[in-house]
């Protein structure tokens, strides 16, 4: 994939990625427009209250976009504090405050009030009118309801009472009181025998309640501030088994099992003053309020006295309202299982959306990338087809030059071929000549020398290059003869014997077995000796060393034949090239040919074995040859005399010739006959 295409991959998938975010953004229910209604319940330990909360939360449920954050103070003044401080902090909408008692929760909710938070007060009031809204029914009101039913009750006699109280501090038991007392006080009928300042709670009047009647006889009524004060009354007059004499009044009128209607309906309680929690009209309130829709600060919620006359309908009322909300409830939660399948299924709509997009842009890119990669081929295959055609010229042109270049060193190699048989004839000529001027004028035997010297060295030089075009034909073919290389090396050894007199070079040979016999090419293996020991001389200055070693390695079956001198040496950058042919070294500034040392390693190579050379204080070339027979072609080997070992007396002796060039003479003496 190139720079460019990767970069318009990029930019869809960002695309694709931004409206995959941009849809199931909008397919997710936003919590940011949701109206956050705090509720702060003063408690949740009665019926009464347990209703409040029902009737809110089923209001609320209505509502889809309120988020109701309820909080129960347990009866706790100073957890009822908190939580509306709490609420303040989370910034809600509206706060709706049921307070524990007036007095202390006044201050918090003017802090409400203060942030900008409205504050709705539910039953029970505080002490300021710095709220933004009450809802609840009139408590006074109640407090005479329930004396007006015991006036009507009343016989003509003077009727004895007893008033229990809620919370003293709390509203409702202030007011029920007051409204109560009212009555009472305009009647001359009803009068009040003792009052008892109860929590709201049964257990709190039980004692108090149980001396008042042991104590005060003749009770006819007793009037409750709630039905829970009143049961716990009935219960303690029963027990004193005066239960039938007393007529108990309640409020509350809660349609719940020992609820004010089923007291009523048991005989428990005469009557009971209806009093509506208000929880749904308290949420419906704080909705108009936070929607600036017109409301009222005063919102009093209607009561009824319930008696045996009306019990029963009232609880069928009741009833149906609650069966209706029941069904509100099961339609809602329907809804709500439906609205979420709707949400799920619009997302999933949506995902399928955007993979379609995803399908439709891949498949977009596929086609763009086949068009570009079918267009890039067509690019490819045409610079192939150029490419095959001037590979093919070049195969020609090569095929040529090579051609032109075999017949240039076939011309060449026929040339010198031509060159041997009229040089060898005036070598033995000249040879001839240096007899017959053995003893004459010392002045023309050293021109015959001379002749004799520079024919000899135009004859190796015409057979090197011989040996180069055979060798790189693959036409030289091993000859190995088992030979005495002790005595085989000494022999080359005392052809360069007097060439070292001369210059006087300290020049000697070595062996660890001088009965050491090995398998090589006498021929080819006088080429390398001549060779190694040519360049050696040629090297090395006067009074220098040339030493060649012989090595036996009886363990690792070989024999290691070491030429050294103390020449000019190779520098060490240049010491794996001076195998290759014609390689002329950078300090090798006499005329050489460059294909000594390869044909060298090529006929060492034929023997499998191995030449190096490394270059410290001089040169030292190493020829590393196998012993016994196995690596060589068993039908090659062949038959040659054993060889003498040649003596320095017999070689001071011999003959006066150029030293470096008497392998090569010899050899080709008999060569020559071939040709
Ligand atoms: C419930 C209750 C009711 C009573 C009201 C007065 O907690 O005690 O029984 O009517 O509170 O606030």
């Amino acid at each position: 994939m190139n720079f460019y295409s990767s970069k318009y991959l990029f930019k869809l998938s960002v695309i694709i990625i931004v409206f995959v975010a941009f849809l199931t953004g909008c397919g997710k229910k936003s919590d940011a427009h949701k109206i956050r209604i705090g509720f702060s319940q003063a408690m949740t330990t009665d019926d009464w209250r347990k209703q409040m909360n029902k009737a809110m939360l089923i209001e609320a449920s209505m509502h889809p976009e309120v988020d109701l954050l309820l909080y129960d103070g347990n009866n706790d003044i100073a957890q009822q504090i908190k939580d509306i401080e709490n609420l303040i902090k989370q910034k809600v909408d509206v706060i709706i405050v049921s307070p524990i008692q007036s007095k202390p929760i006044t201050e918090v909710v003017e802090k409400a009030m203060n942030a900008g938070i409205p504050v709705l007060i539910i039953d029970r009031k505080i002490e300021s009118e710095n709220y933004t809204a009450y809802v609840g029914a009139d408590n006074i009101e109640i407090g005479r309801n329930a004396a007006n039913y015991i006036l009507l009750k009343a016989t003509n006699k003077t009727s004895r009472i007893i008033e229990i109280k809620g919370l003293s501090g709390s509203s409702p038991a202030f007011e029920r009181s007051l409204g109560f007392n009212h009555i009472l006080n305009q009647s001359d009928h009803l009068e009040l025998i003792g009052s008892i300042d109860g929590n709201w709670e049964a257990i709190s009047i039980k004692k108090e309640f149980e001396n008042l009647l042991k104590k005060e006889k003749n009770i006819d009524f007793v009037f409750a501030h709630n039905d829970r004060m009143a049961f716990g009354a009935w219960e303690v007059a029963k027990e004193l088994g005066l239960e039938k004499n007393i007529q108990f009044v309640g409020v509350d009128g809660l349609n719940t099992s020992n609820g004010g209607i089923q007291l009523v309906e048991k005989g428990v309680l005469s009557a009971t003053v209806f009093y509506p929690t208000g929880g749904n009209e308290a949420l419906k309130l704080a909705l108009k309020i936070v929607k600036n829709d017109p409301f009222s600060k005063s919102n009093i919620l209607n009561s009824i006295i319930i008696d045996p006359l009306n019990a029963e309908i009232i609880k069928n009322q009741l009833n149906k309202i609650d069966e209706q909300q029941e069904s509100i409830k099961a339609q809602l939660n329907v809804i709500k299982i439906q609205d979420e399948k709707y949400y799920t299924q619009g997302n999933m709509i949506k995902i399928l959306a955007v993979l379609l997009i995803i399908l439709f842009s891949l498949a977009l890119y596929s086609i763009y990338s086949a068009v570009t990669i079918s267009r890039k081929k067509k690019l490819l295959e045409l610079t192939n087809q150029k490419i095959v055609i001037q590979r093919n010229q070049i195969a020609k042109q090569v095929n040529i030059i090579k051609i032109n270049n075999e017949a240039k060193f076939n011309f060449f190699t026929g040339i010198s071929h031509e060159f041997k048989t009229p040089l060898t004839l005036i070598l033995s000529s000249v040879e001839s000549l240096k007899s017959d001027f053995q003893n004459k004028d010392k002045k023309l035997r050293n021109e015959v020398d001379l002749i004799f010297n520079n024919s000899k060295r135009l004859l190796r030089l015409i057979n090197q290059l011989l040996d180069f075009k055979k060798s790189e034909d693959n036409n030289f073919r091993l000859k190995p003869s088992k030979t005495n290389i002790w005595k085989f090396s000494k022999g080359i050894f005392q052809d360069f014997k007097r060439e070292a007199k001369k210059r006087n070079i300290d020049f000697t040979i070595t062996t660890t077995n001088e009965n050491l016999e090995i398998y090589i090419d006498r021929n080819l293996m006088d080429k390398v000796y001549f060779n190694l020991l040519s360049n050696a001389f040629k090297f090395t200055p006067n009074n220098g060393e040339i030493s060649i070693t012989i090595k036996d390695h009886k363990n690792a079956d070989c024999v290691s034949i070491c030429f050294a001198d103390s020449g000019i040496g190779i520098p060490q950058g240049e010491l794996q090239n001076v195998f290759t042919a014609f390689y002329q070294g950078s300090n090798n500034y006499r005329n050489s040919s460059g294909i000594g040392l390869h044909l060298s390693k090529n006929f060492i190579d034929l023997h499998q074995g191995k030449i190096e050379v490394i270059s410290k204080k001089g040169t030292e070339f190493t020829l590393t040859l196998l012993k016994g027979k196995l690596h060589l072609n068993e039908k090659d080997i062949i038959e040659e005399p054993l060889l003498n070992l040649v003596e320095e007396a017999d070689y001071l002796e011999a003959e006066d010739i150029n030293l470096s060039n008497k392998s090569v003479e010899d050899k080709d003496k008999y060569t020559i006959l071939f040709y």
